[in-house]
């Protein structure tokens, strides 16, 4: 089967030919018509996640996918041959099974019915980015009235923040590159800081000068790089960094969770029922075919990702 993978250590992601996976137990193999990448598949195909989980190699990249079941493997029965799934491969070490493939094994606990309204390229796009969303968001857990800062949300997971919170009656501030304040403010933010322009801080401030209640990062991996005297007394952070310290936040009299999605299909399958209902929209912003996926990993790796970016297939 053709992939995207690396093919040893520190070499650059190439379009190979690799024998097909097996599904075996508690899987489920999948013909793959779409990808959806993420932030994590830059980091895997440069291998910084190695010293904490080995990695395996020829690894193929991506986690997301939706597509056609193929096999399934010993006590799966949620889903059978021909079923349209979609789902993510949870981070189990060893590192080496991706879904930039035309056939991917994914774990069954992470794999759902794909609703019919929804198409493979935005299911595709929905599973680890929504889980993270969602994450956050339950962490700040935004009250009616409300105002949230969600910083990096022009990226796959921002723009599901930005939704989400807002759907729970809070108003969103969202950091974004001018060019892309209308997009933010289509997905429901009230107000797009422009962070290239400025001090995030100095511009929300101006803003709200009573304060705000609760910050969503991700794009900072340390306490200290957050604009933490925005909050007011008792706010809360989420970041999907690991920036939410607990000693510094609470030092401030705030809380905070660092936010580790888990994109199961009790996660996931509510998410694609928002998207088939209307009430979630999936930002697909880039579609690649196969051959031209390195070409997302790069747009990943220079940080300036909108949305989503999902790689076709058309077998
Ligand atoms: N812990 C978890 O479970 C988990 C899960 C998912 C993701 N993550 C992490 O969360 C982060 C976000 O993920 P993602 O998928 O949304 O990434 P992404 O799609 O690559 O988006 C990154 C976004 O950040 C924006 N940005 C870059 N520098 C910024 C800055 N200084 N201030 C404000 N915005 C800035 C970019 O804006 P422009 O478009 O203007 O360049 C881009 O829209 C990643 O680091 C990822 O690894 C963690």
């Amino acid at each position: 089967m053709r992939a995207l993978s690396v093919p040893a250590p520190g070499q650059p992601p190439e379009i190979s030919d690799l024998p097909a996976p097996s599904v075996a137990d508690g899987t489920v193999l999948v013909k793959v018509r779409a990808a959806g990448f993420n932030a994590l598949d830059n980091a895997l195909a440069v291998g910084v996640m190695s010293e904490v989980m080995p990695h395996q190699y020829p690894l193929v990249l991506g986690r997301d996918a939706a597509g056609v079941v193929e096999a399934v493997g010993e006590g799966v029965d949620h889903v059978k041959p021909g079923d349209e799934v979609f789902g993510h491969i949870l981070l189990v070490p060893p590192i080496q099974a991706g879904t930039v493939a035309e056939y991917a094994v994914l774990p069954a606990a992470a794999v759902a019915a794909k609703p019919s309204a929804v198409d493979f390229v935005t299911a595709a796009a929905l599973p680890l980015a929504g889980a993270a969303a969602l994450g956050a968001v339950d962490g700040i857990d935004p009250q009616p009235g409300q105002t949230v800062l969600v910083i990096g949300a022009g990226g796959g997971v921002g723009s599901y923040a930005v939704q989400l919170i807002a759907a729970r009656g809070a108003t969103v501030i969202a950091t974004a590159a001018a060019d892309d304040a209308d997009r933010l403010k289509a997905l429901g933010a009230a107000t797009v800081v422009d962070y290239t322009t400025g001090s995030v801080a100095d511009q929300v401030r101006a803003a709200r000068p009573d304060g705000i209640d609760a910050i969503i990062d991700l794009v900072s991996y340390a306490a200290d790089s957050l604009p933490l005297d925005l909050l007011v007394k008792g706010g809360k952070v989420a970041s999907t960094l690991g920036a939410a310290d607990e000693q510094t936040l609470a030092a401030l009299g705030l809380t905070g969770t660092n936010v580790m999605a888990a994109p199961t299909r009790e996660v996931i399958a509510p998410l694609a029922q928002q998207v088939a209902d209307g009430t979630l929209t999936v930002d697909v912003t880039t579609t690649l075919p196969l051959a031209r996926a390195a070409e997302g990993l790069a747009t990943l790796a220079s940080g300036a990702a909108r949305g989503k970016i999902v790689v076709t297939f058309d077998n």
